[in-house]
């Protein structure tokens, strides 16, 4: 939009429903950027934002306007607008936009209270993560790039468990239960912000192992708008044709059930796409780098950047499958597309018949 354009601030959106890998992902993003993301020194100890050299992060929980007793009281979850202050996140994201500092408030996830404000300096690119950065079309408006994780219900199910059950020795039925209770909401006012994403990471089960219930592979589809600026769509040999590709034979082995790449193109809420789908999961790096050679478009900077990335970050969730990759590949994605920005903002002010 013609606001994007004219910011100082390079503003991305990362939306998704909590549990769904936003903090997995502003690891690889900002890893990708360079820089590191630390929280604010001296400032409060709870605070959930992150900064670095180039990006800032913050967390639109910042911007609940009802504390959890409040929303309790009121029968309102955390995904209801009316739980949230858009207009303050308008005014603040339009200000670090513009190059002013702003005093963002700080919802205190260990307590459930809005503690003081911190303040927040302008960065190169400022991340807002978060349930709504789509929701406000003000804030929209304001996003240079804008990304949804899209975990579908099974396999949303699935990391529940292996968290909540595993590490807070909650039961099955309660975190059934919690899902069900957001599900309403999420379904009105999360889902729907997928349709304005540039890039959508979907998550589904595996189409690899027939009936498949355990839900550690996964089939992953990287959904990328066409036609958004600084932003070239990744593909798989042929930019614009239908490739399905097995690259488990002679050159590569790999482990039951095996890796199937997909890449296509077709629309979704009616904007052209091109989508580019992985399942199944990596069993060595060989694998990966085998891949990155077949892949086009990729902004890395040099041969091996993804498989790089990847290693370094073996630890984090989805390392050896889809949502990693994937993740990476949109995370170089937005530093060329800030680079761009940059160039192009360089240019203006170099050259003054430009102006
Ligand atoms: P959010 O910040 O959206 O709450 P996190 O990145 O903290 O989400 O991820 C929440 C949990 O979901 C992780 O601790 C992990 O158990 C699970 N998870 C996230 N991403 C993946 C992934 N790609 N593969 C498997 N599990 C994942
Ligand atoms: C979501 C929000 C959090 C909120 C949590 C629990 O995950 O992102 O900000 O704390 O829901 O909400 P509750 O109303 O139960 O505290």
């Amino acid at each position: 939009s013609a606001a994007a354009a004219a910011g100082k601030t390079v503003v991305i959106g990362l939306a998704a429903d909590s549990g769904c890998g936003k903090s997995t992902f502003v690891r690889r993003l900002t890893s990708v950027l360079g820089g590191g993301a630390e929280p604010p020194s001296g400032g409060n100890p709870d605070s959930n934002t992150l900064v670095g050299g180039t990006a800032t992060v913050i967390c639109l929980d910042d911007y609940h306007s009802l504390d959890r007793a409040e929303r309790k009281a009121r029968g309102l979850t955390a995904l209801d607008p009316r739980a949230n202050d858009f207009d303050l996140m308008y005014e603040q994201v339009r200000a670090i936009k513009e190059g002013r500092a702003v005093d963002k408030p700080v919802y205190n996830h260990v307590t459930g209270l809005l503690d003081p404000p911190e303040r927040i300096a302008p960065p190169k690119i400022l991340v807002i993560e978060g349930l709504h950065p789509m929701y406000d079309e003000r804030v929209r408006d304001l996003l240079d790039f804008s990304i949804y994780l899209d975990i579908s219900e099974e396999v949303k199910f699935a990391w529940k468990i292996q968290r909540d059950m595993a590490e807070r020795g909650h039961s099955l039925e309660s975190i059934k239960a919690s899902i069900d209770a957001r599900k309403p909401d999420f379904d009105a006012y999360i889902d729907p912000q997928k349709q304005y994403a540039d890039a959508v990471i979907e998550v589904l089960p595996t189409q690899l192992i027939p009936n498949d219930e355990e839900g550690k592979v996964l089939r992953v589809r990287l959904i990328m708008k066409e036609g958004v600026r600084h932003f070239a769509p990744v593909y798989l040999f042929d930019e614009g044709s239908v490739v399905t590709w097995i690259p488990c034979g002679r050159k590569l082995s790999c482990s039951y059930p095996g890796i199937k790449f997909a890449y296509g193109f077709g629309t979704y809420f009616g904007h052209e796409v091109s989508v580019l789908e992985m399942d199944g999961q990596f069993d060595k790096l060989d694998e990966l780098i085998y891949v990155e050679t077949h892949l086009s478009n990729l902004s890395t900077k040099f041969y091996g950047e993804v498989a790089q990335q990847m290693l370094k970050h073996a630890d984090l969730p989805g390392s050896s499958n889809g949502t990693g990759l994937f993740q990476t590949i949109v995370g170089l994605k937005v530093r060329d597309l800030y680079e761009q920005i940059a160039a192009e903002r360089a240019d203006v002010t170099t050259d003054p018949l430009r102006v």
